[in-house]
């Protein structure tokens, strides 16, 4: 079997509901359930018995060490973490605590639990860690786009905290042997995101009649990757990555964010048009209630103060993993973004389910002083 931490999260249900799809392999959940943390990814998987879960937390070496003595994985794909940019320049601490002090100490447990290993079970065993590519910075808008070579550049606290974490896996293999792999991979959108980031957050503002905020002039370009083909490449990665090595994963999709809220607001025209079909709404927040006055969803679009710090351009060269594994994206970016919109219009209960208390406050915190 396999240990997955930050199974309920965005990527990592994605990865674990994918992984189950394809393999008969059982996948032990390790998951502290921070408010990014979601059982409901995982519902369909309730009566698996090749699904168990367990909440905890990372940084627990105790409870990992006994997971990994009961349940003796052949490897471990480490999703854990804090991974918001707001959330990190609003509050750094959890960031470190999770994506540094956590990793530490699940690096730890785990040279403890492989060091005890013998023969094949010792050569066979693996730890992916998944990164971003926030770690090498920000890119001019004619530089190449990112190698696994280039320098580590991180600007933001949450891509500082996922440079350490990288730093501290290749130390342990280098210095351990531990046989490490790590994967970094430019920003994914698909089911069961969280509307905290850019594109689920587009989508149900618009869904809910409320403005769409983007930062700054919105040209800046990020790498889109469907989440499908994140957890497609990481497995490729597990089967066949070479021991020790980086792994770039990307989508040679570059787009400014103006770009992806217009594709957003399109799609939403095409799937659920607001001419004619709803009342005029109330202006809360219950579903749907867009304003009868606003034509099309870009008519809500709303620029606001930029984020400090904010980071240019981000572009993925996926070159490596392509030749040497022969992993490449299946979805372009037009099927991805289609099925994306699709399935939160699909899921207007797990949408109304995580904006609880905590989500509102949090959207109070990040957008009040913006506007
Ligand atoms: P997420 O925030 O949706 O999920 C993180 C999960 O980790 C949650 O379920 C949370 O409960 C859990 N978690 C947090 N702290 C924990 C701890 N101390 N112990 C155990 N569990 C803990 O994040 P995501 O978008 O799914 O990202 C997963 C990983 O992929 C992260 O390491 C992130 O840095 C990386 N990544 C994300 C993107 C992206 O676009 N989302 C791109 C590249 C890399
Ligand atoms: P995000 O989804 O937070 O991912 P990351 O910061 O890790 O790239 O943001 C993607 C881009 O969208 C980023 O350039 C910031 C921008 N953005 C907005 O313009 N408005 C928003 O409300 C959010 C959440 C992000």
């Amino acid at each position: 079997m396999i240990l997955v931490t930050g199974g309920a999260g965005f990527i990592g249900s994605n990865f674990v509901l994918d992984w189950l799809a394809e393999h008969d392999e059982s996948v032990v959940s390790l998951d502290k359930l921070t408010y990014a943390g979601n059982l409901e990814n995982l519902v369909t998987l309730k009566d698996d018995e090749r699904h168990i879960f367990v909440r905890g937390d990372i940084g627990n070496t105790e409870l990992v060490a006994k997971l990994l003595k009961q349940y003796r994985p052949r490897a471990i794909v480490n999703f854990a973490a804090e991974s918001h940019v707001d959330r990190s320049i609003h509050g750094p601490e959890d960031f470190i605590q999770t994506n540094i002090v956590g990793t530490f100490h699940l690096l730890e447990a785990v040279r403890g639990y492989w060091s005890g290993l013998a023969g094949e079970e010792k050569t066979n065993f693996r730890f992916l860690h998944v990164s971003t590519d926030e770690v090498y910075g920000s890119l001019a808008k004619d530089d190449p786009a990112f190698s696994e070579t280039h320098r580590y550049e991180p600007n933001s606290p949450y891509s500082a905290s996922k440079a350490a974490s990288d730093h501290l896996v290749r130390a342990y293999h280098h210095t351990y042997g531990l046989p490490v792999l790590t994967t970094n991979c430019s920003n994914n959108y698909g089911p069961y995101h969280f509307p905290e980031k850019l594109i689920p957050l587009m989508i149900v503002n618009a869904l809910a009649g409320k403005p769409l905020p983007v930062y700054g002039d919105g040209q800046q370009i990020r790498d889109w990757l469907y989440v499908k083909d994140h957890c497609a490449a990481i497995r490729c990665v597990l089967e066949k990555g070479r021991v020790g090595e980086v792994y770039n994963i990307g989508g040679w999709n570059e787009k400014a964010n103006l770009d992806i809220v217009h594709t957003v607001c399109d799609l939403l025209d095409e799937l659920r048009p607001l001419s004619g079909k709803w009342e005029v709404g109330s202006g809360k927040d219950t579903h749907p209630t867009p304003h009868s006055s606003f034509p099309t969803y870009r008519s809500l679009i709303t620029f606001v103060a930029d984020r400090p710090g904010h980071d240019r351009r981000y572009a993925i060269d996926a070159r490596k993993i392509e030749h040497e594994l022969g992993w490449k994206p299946a979805e372009t970016f037009e099927t991805g973004i289609r099925k994306t919109v699709q399935w939160y219009l699909d899921n207007p209960g797990w949408v109304s389910n995580v904006q609880s208390g905590a989500y509102r406050q949090w959207v109070e915190k990040n957008y009040m002083g913006r506007a």
